[in-house]
């Protein structure tokens, strides 16, 4: 089970700081945001800035590319120091040669769905691959609400993972919070990732003890 904080909710501002406090916290990963203004309506951060976010933190990165054409940077990204790369389905022509591109560059490879993408579009993917992403909200922005469905594609996907019989993690993005965490770890997720659900709290080491608790009270292990 781990926890990873998405630092699009951060105080940029103070980013070192920020990074330090959910360490602190006892994040398991730091979740950082990529948007082109092309596959999502927002524009965030490049690999200039996840590099010194590396410099600034010893918790692995996981980098999630909202991004078309992905391809393109993967090297670069793995570079700055990314110890996960996720790419969007919908975003990659090939697939399956991403995906493999990501693992020869020593990072683990990662694939995301959007809400409307079906889990059975993972099929032949799966077994490739070392983390699955479920988008719980429309990718662009922190602060939405989390979309139930999501709930019945987590529950898919676990089916699908428990089938390879290979440790892939199922990681869900979008509107996590204390109040919902329970639910999405009894759905079979094992990563979470929470923006504004940390951030916006006053008190991080606080927030993550009460969102570890919750998966606990769901019968799994943080
Ligand atoms: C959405 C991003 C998320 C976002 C999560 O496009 O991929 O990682 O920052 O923020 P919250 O937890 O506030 O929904
Ligand atoms: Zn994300």
């Amino acid at each position: 089970m781990k926890i990873s904080p998405s630092v699009l909710s951060a105080d940029f501002t103070r980013l070192e700081k920020e990074l330090k406090d959910i360490g602190d916290a006892g994040a398991d990963y730091v979740h950082v945001d990529v948007m082109d203004g092309h596959f999502v309506p927002n524009i965030s951060i490049g690999p200039f800035v996840v590099e010194a976010i590396k410099r600034a933190t010893s918790i692995p990165l996981d980098v999630h590319l909202m991004i078309d054409a992905p391809e393109r940077f993967v090297a670069e990204f793995a570079k700055a120091g990314s110890s996960v790369i996720t790419v969007h389905a919908e975003a990659t022509r090939h697939l399956h040669r991403t995906v493999q591109a990501i693992k020869e560059l020593g990072v683990k490879a990662g694939v995301s769905i959007n809400p409307a993408t079906p889990v059975s579009s993972l099929e032949d993917i799966i077994e490739e691959v070392d983390l699955v992403l479920i988008m719980s909200v429309n990718p662009g922005f922190s602060g939405q609400g989390f979309i139930k469905s999501s709930l019945k594609k987590i529950a898919r996907a676990r089916r699908m993972i428990e089938e390879t019989g290979r440790p892939i993690e199922l990681e869900v993005d979008g509107g996590v919070k204390v109040e919902n965490i329970r639910q999405i770890a009894l759905a079979g997720a094992d990563v979470f990732v929470s923006g504004s659900g940390i951030f916006g709290t006053k008190d991080y080491g606080k927030t993550i003890s009460l969102m570890r608790e919750e998966i606990n009270a769901a019968g799994v292990k943080a």
